[in-house]
């Protein structure tokens, strides 16, 4: 901030602190078009889209609007328990999925795969429930940290360098979440 420049001209979609990686208009037209591939891949099955929450909500809700199919939706929500800012593996679930999902095609929504650890879990405890398919799809991918490498992500909207990004869903300390687009935070200690 230019000196003299007060504070009060900057909002919060304007926040000079963040930096635009994706614009809604980019978001949008890559969300399309894995609407179309699901679309496609999914025709004549049993589709549920499951979201986990909170982050994946944005994301979520733009994507069902964008596959062409007869579908149920669902939610899971889950801790990760973090050694500082490590992701150590462990998940707790906070709010388990509403219905059965025996015999369904389910499809996994994240906001972003980062270490893995937190989708890894995820899959494991959805594994044993007798669904027909479990697949994965995620807006953000952030290979770089990644330590489980055997993770397959089927559908990606992004891969994104190693930086810590927010919005659309995607929070910092549980703020940002509303942001219409993709941005860096580019001084950390200024949120
Ligand atoms: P992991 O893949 O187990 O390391 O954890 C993934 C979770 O960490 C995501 O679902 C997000 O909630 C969070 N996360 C990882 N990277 C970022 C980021 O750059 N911004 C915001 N949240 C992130
Ligand atoms: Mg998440």
């Amino acid at each position: 901030m230019s000196p003299g420049t007060s504070s009060m001209e900057y909002t919060e979609f304007t926040d000079p602190n963040l930096e635009i990686l994706y614009s809604p208009e980019q978001i949008a037209a890559r969300i399309v078009e894995l609407g179309r591939q699901i679309t496609s891949d999914y025709t004549g099955r049993d589709l549920v889209l499951v979201g986990v929450l909170k982050g994946s909500s944005v994301f979520h809700a733009d994507l069902m609007r964008a596959i062409d199919l007869p579908l149920t939706i669902d939610f899971m929500a889950v801790s990760s328990y973090k050694d500082g800012t490590k992701s150590t593996g462990d998940v707790e679930i906070l709010k388990d999925l509403s219905n059965p999902i025996r015999d369904k095609d389910v499809l996994v929504v994240e906001d972003i795969v980062d270490t893995g650890l937190t989708l890894t879990r995820l899959l494991d405890i959805l594994d044993s429930r007798g669904a027909n398919s479990i697949k994965l799809a995620t807006l953000l991918d952030k290979p770089e940290p990644r330590i489980n490498k055997e993770l397959n992500i089927d559908y990606t909207g992004f891969v994104i360098p190693n930086k810590f990004v927010v919005g659309f869903g995607l929070d910092a300390a549980g703020r940002y979440r509303n942001l219409p687009f993709i941005g860096v935070v580019k001084d950390p200690e200024k949120i």
